[in-house]
């Protein structure tokens, strides 16, 4: 199991939901990783450091000086490089705020400055008071600082409100930590290169001609990526998603022009790119400095090719380096994906077949095949979430790497 022998610090702030922390630690024991709580003065008016103890095995710590008296090595820097992961669970509104501005005065938030590991956060707190903007800035401070938010979830509330707010569910959060460390350094040290969204291609100073692309799958295949370890330098066409990583480097750009320029600028120091952008084939000739005014019962445009950037850079592309390009088709789809693969020197293919349902632009789901110059092997997958998408390429372009 993927948590045997890891290092985990709980640590335990005051909030109701401070008894579902023995849970945790009944799963995490379960799952063979070793466990060693850390609670706030307020979480022990909540649970007794008692039960977390027995559960854990080990002595729960607290403050510095009754610890430091009895221990050798409970104090906050060899604990901060002990452990493979910090996990907060719950984090107090109050706890967040100390780590957002750096206040340190207990153990817990000495631990939190000094560790070197990745530190996961899991809020639990009234429907109000989470959805406070000085909370959601805290989170997105802490998001900044490289932590991982393990969001509430919705439901009733001690208060007897119902909404988000919830700490997240024991068995969520020791699934998602086993998928952390599965995964977490499979990337370690790799370069990775993500051109994603759409391109906007101007006719004038108000008109553009696009596509419905929502940069979903590129930017999904960015934070898996990230996850896994990778360093990631995502070249983004307009659109409204966010990234939460600080492995992700994001440059925003416009046109396919911009977008070219910024991936071979990049692109020899990368082992894996991934065109995942759906870039305009074609660019008005002209852009006109005027806005166009309605006059003639037809205006005609003339456009112009764009340049191909998985092509260009499939040309330039060196041993070692891998390249990952989507195809959508509408027919012939897996001919079509194999003249691409080869005509633009890439390794893997990713089809989307428009035929399917729920599949390819704007959508939360996606369904692909994928196809890779190796062999003649295709994988089909279900419809899944574009997380899930960006988990099973990923698997796949890592085995295509051993
Ligand atoms: O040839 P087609 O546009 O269907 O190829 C799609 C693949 O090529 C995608 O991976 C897409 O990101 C990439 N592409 C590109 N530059 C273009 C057009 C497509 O990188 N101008």
């Amino acid at each position: 199991m993927s948590l045997q022998g890891k290092k985990i610090i709980l640590g335990v702030c005051g909030s109701i939901a401070a008894y579902k922390a023995a849970f945790l630690v009944r799963l995490l024991v379960k799952e063979k990783a070793e466990v060693q709580v850390i609670m706030t003065k307020a979480a022990q008016e909540f649970i007794t450091p008692l039960t977390l103890a027995t559960l854990s095995k080990r002595p729960v710590l607290s403050q510095f000086s009754p610890d430091l008296s009895t221990g050798q090595w409970n104090n906050h820097v060899d604990l901060g490089l002990w452990a493979d992961l910090l996990l907060i669970a719950p984090i107090s509104a109050h706890t967040l705020a100390k780590f957002a501005s750096g206040h340190c005065d207990d153990l817990l938030t000495a631990v939190y400055l000094s560790a070197r590991c990745p530190v996961w956060v899991a809020p639990a707190m009234d429907l109000d008071m989470y959805q406070h903007p000085s909370v959601q800035t805290n989170l997105k401070k802490l998001t900044s600082y490289g932590n991982t938010i393990v969001d509430a979830e919705e439901g009733e509330l001690a208060s007897g409100l119902s909404g988000v707010g919830r700490l997240a569910e024991p068995e969520h959060i020791i699934q998602k930590l086993s998928a952390f460390f599965e995964h977490s350094q499979s990337l370690q040290g790799k370069k990775v290169l993500i051109t994603a969204g759409p391109t906007q291609e101007p006719i004038d100073p108000v008109r553009y001609l696009t596509n419905a692309s929502s940069g979903k799958m590129g930017y999904a295949l960015a934070d898996e990526a990230a996850q896994r370890g990778a360093q990631v330098e995502l070249i983004s066409g307009p659109v409204s998603l966010e990234i939460n990583h600080s492995a992700i480097t994001v440059t925003s750009v416009t046109t396919a022009e911009e977008m070219i320029e910024a991936a071979q600028e990049r692109f020899s120091k990368t082992n894996i790119s991934i065109f995942a952008a759906a870039v305009s084939d074609y660019a008005p000739t002209q852009k006109y400095s005027q806005k166009i005014k309605k006059k003639d019962d037809t205006l005609t445009l003339t456009l112009r090719k764009n340049p191909d950037i998985a092509q260009t850079l499939g040309k330039r592309k060196t041993e070692g380096q891998i390249l990952i390009g989507f195809a959508l088709e509408t027919n012939n789809e897996i001919t079509h994906a194999y003249q691409k693969l080869k005509k633009k020197n890439l390794d893997i293919v990713v089809l989307n077949s428009l035929n399917d349902a729920g599949a390819g632009f704007g959508h939360d789901t996606n369904q692909v095949s994928l196809l890779n110059r190796k062999n003649t092997d295709i994988l089909k997958f279900n419809l899944k979430d574009k997380a899930d998408v960006a988990r099973d390429i990923w698997n796949f372009i890592e085995q295509y790497e051993v």
